[in-house]
């Protein structure tokens, strides 16, 4: 289990502070004065066998000191269960929630991918708080710059600029948006990067982080809960241009990425360099089932590098570059 002796153990059931399994999956990590945020999808109840859907629960918030032991802080954004109207009604699709501060508004905002059953709402949601645990106030959604959204991911640059990277075009293309200086709104700064020709050969799960003068990209193909080989990508700033660069994982299982599928990139403000890398490996029959993979992702120059490893604490960093 993980936490045993402060280690990360990927795959394994990963029990928060009160012994329950962390809910918290397609998610993303905030780091606010010292506390790191975890936020994810609940996928607590039953997969509908014949529809394989999960009605939405909410988003899921935990805080912990060392990244290992994760407190409940119970439901950061609750579904809309009276209202079949709402994006957040449990009939339909939530995914992928991420969190960012605005320190020019003292707002956390959250974004997060809403859509119909079958997908073809594709929008993107946002919420705001005035605490890191929320609640969050549930501010509607948008088609970004007129575009479908559905897998998304936040990324605050250095400057304090925010972008939404978004899977777009029947998942055939990322779209990138810079936000408004309040991050509720997409600006009318926004391009496109890794276009490819046919409906769902494109990226998904978008993971955008910086080291130093570059920005580095990682995203699945579009294989739905299944896993598939992720792709990394460099530039010098978010809006491109992007350069690919192939996949980030070595060794056994690198074909699928460890049979799992990135989420988040969480690079550790005290340790220059080192990044770790938050996967989902999906249960497509049991969602709430899913496990958390997180691995060490090593930055070298324009190179991204991620092993498999059973378990593992932060001193793998320790001499890296
Ligand atoms: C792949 C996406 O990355 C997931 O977030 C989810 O939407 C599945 N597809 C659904 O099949």
């Amino acid at each position: 289990m993980h936490g045993i002796g402060g280690e990360f153990e990927p795959g394994e059931v990963w029990r928060d502070t009160d012994g329950a399994p962390i809910q918290a999956h397609g998610g993303g990590v905030l780091e606010y004065e010292g506390t790191y945020y975890w936020y994810g999808e609940n996928k607590e109840g039953v997969t509908d066998p014949e529809t394989g859907h999960l009605a939405v629960v909410g988003v899921s918030c935990y805080s912990s000191q060392d990244l290992i032991h994760w407190r409940n802080e119970g439901l950061a954004l609750p579904a809309a269960p009276d209202d079949p109207a709402h994006d957040l009604h449990p009939s339909q699709v939530a995914e992928r929630p991420k969190v960012i501060y605005n320190p020019r508004t003292r707002q956390f905002v959250l974004w997060l991918h809403v859509d119909s059953p079958d997908y073809t709402k594709a929008r993107a949601g946002r919420a705001v708080s005035a605490s890191p645990t929320g609640p969050f106030t549930y501010l509607g959604s948008v088609r970004p710059a007129g575009f479908e959204s559905r897998d998304m991911t936040l990324f605050q640059d250095s400057d304090g600029a925010a972008y939404l990277f978004f899977s777009s075009d029947w998942n055939s293309v990322i779209r990138i948006a810079r936000l408004t200086d309040d991050y509720l709104e997409v600006s009318d700064i926004h391009t496109e990067a890794f276009r490819s020709p046919q409906r769902n050969t494109g990226r998904e799960s978008p993971a955008v982080f910086r080291s130093g003068d570059r920005c580095f990209f990682i995203g699945s193909g579009c294989t739905g809960w299944a896993p598939n080989a992720a792709e990394y990508a460099v530039a010098p700033s978010p809006l491109g241009p992007w350069e690919v660069k192939g996949s980030p994982c070595v060794g056994d299982g690198a074909e699928t990425t460890f049979g799992s599928q990135n989420t988040f990139a969480l690079p550790l403000a005290a340790r220059p360099g080192a990044v770790i890398l938050m996967l989902d490996r999906w249960n497509p029959r049991n969602l709430s089932d899913s496990r958390y993979v997180w691995l060490p992702l090593f930055v070298a120059g324009d190179t991204l590098t991620v092993e498999w490893r059973d378990r593992w604490d932060l001193s793998a960093f320790d001499g890296r570059p």
